[in-house]
């Protein structure tokens, strides 16, 4: 962690003062796996709050509980025990059809393998994502496809691109509905040092603009430089909260 970095409670500063809702509030959120002698407990009494705009940086090694707490927030699994509000709605309480739509209307996932159709074009995988929410499909996935920098290769299929450029693809793709909340699983775990920086630059870029919230979670503690905020998880729980206070450029990461 850098000496520009200072330790705080795990709440975010709210210097307006206005009644602006978090774009995400945990309060108590535990996670178990199985049951009895094979029970797991993957996160415990995990308590956060991210403002709305925040580019949040979760750090913690491998078995953590970094992916269990993504998908708990995306709405791919329910916690055990907790609340999770994200805008104010509880979404831990979601079921069925209104679950589904929270997922697909206020989250955007980003996943380390890009999970690209290999069948589909680039611009195709994009705009099977825009037509599930709303009209002018082609017109948005366009738009969002030129956003992050791939819209001359559009019409390349997956296998033609490089993984940079997948990767910008599946971001793209993400953000095509335009959800609130953006979330990035090891976004660069697979990709070259030049390559992952490209990529943290243009979530960054889409943080700076205000219209996404964006949690990236990464085992990298150099990626952490870059965010507004650090969360460090260990053995399920988050051991500190901390303000960067001089957030660097993508470009000067190194690692
Ligand atoms: N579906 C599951 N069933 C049982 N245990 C799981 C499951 N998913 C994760 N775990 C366990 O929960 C802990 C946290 O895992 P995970 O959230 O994947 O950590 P990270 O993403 O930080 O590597 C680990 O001990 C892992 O083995
Ligand atoms: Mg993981």
């Amino acid at each position: 962690m850098s000496r520009a970095a200072r330790t705080e409670s795990t709440k975010s500063p709210d210097p307006s003062g206005d009644r602006t809702p978090p774009a995400l509030r945990l309060a108590g959120v535990g996670k178990s796996y199985g049951a009895g002698v094979a029970r797991v407990v993957a996160l415990r009494d995990v308590e956060l709050e991210v403002a709305q705009g925040e580019f949040v940086v979760l750090l913690g090694p491998s078995g953590s509980g970094k992916t269990t707490l993504l998908n708990l927030i995306g709405g791919l699994d329910q916690p055990s025990e907790g609340t999770i509000e994200v805008l104010g709605h509880d979404v831990a309480a979601l079921r069925g059809k209104q679950r589904t739509e929270y997922r697909r209307d206020r989250i955007g996932f980003v996943f380390q393998f890009f999970n690209l159709v290999p069948t589909l074009t680039a611009r195709e995988n994009v705009e099977v994502l825009a037509e599930l929410t709303g009209t002018d499909a082609a017109t948005r996935s366009g738009e969002a496809l030129r956003r992050v920098g791939v819209g001359e290769v559009a019409d390349r299929f997956p296998g033609q691109l490089s993984g940079g450029q997948q990767q910008r693809v599946a971001i793209a793709r993400a953000i095509v509905k335009r959800p609130p909340l953006l979330l990035a699983d090891e976004p660069t775990g697979s990709l070259d040092l030049d390559t992952g920086r490209q990529v943290l630059g243009v979530l960054r870029e889409l943080a700076r603009t205000g219209d996404h919230t964006i949690v990236v979670v990464t085992h990298n503690s150099e990626i952490a430089r870059m965010a507004d905020r650090v969360l460090r998880l260990h053995s399920g729980a988050i051991s500190e909260s901390a303000v960067v206070e001089r957030p660097v450029e993508a470009a000067e990461l190194r690692w």
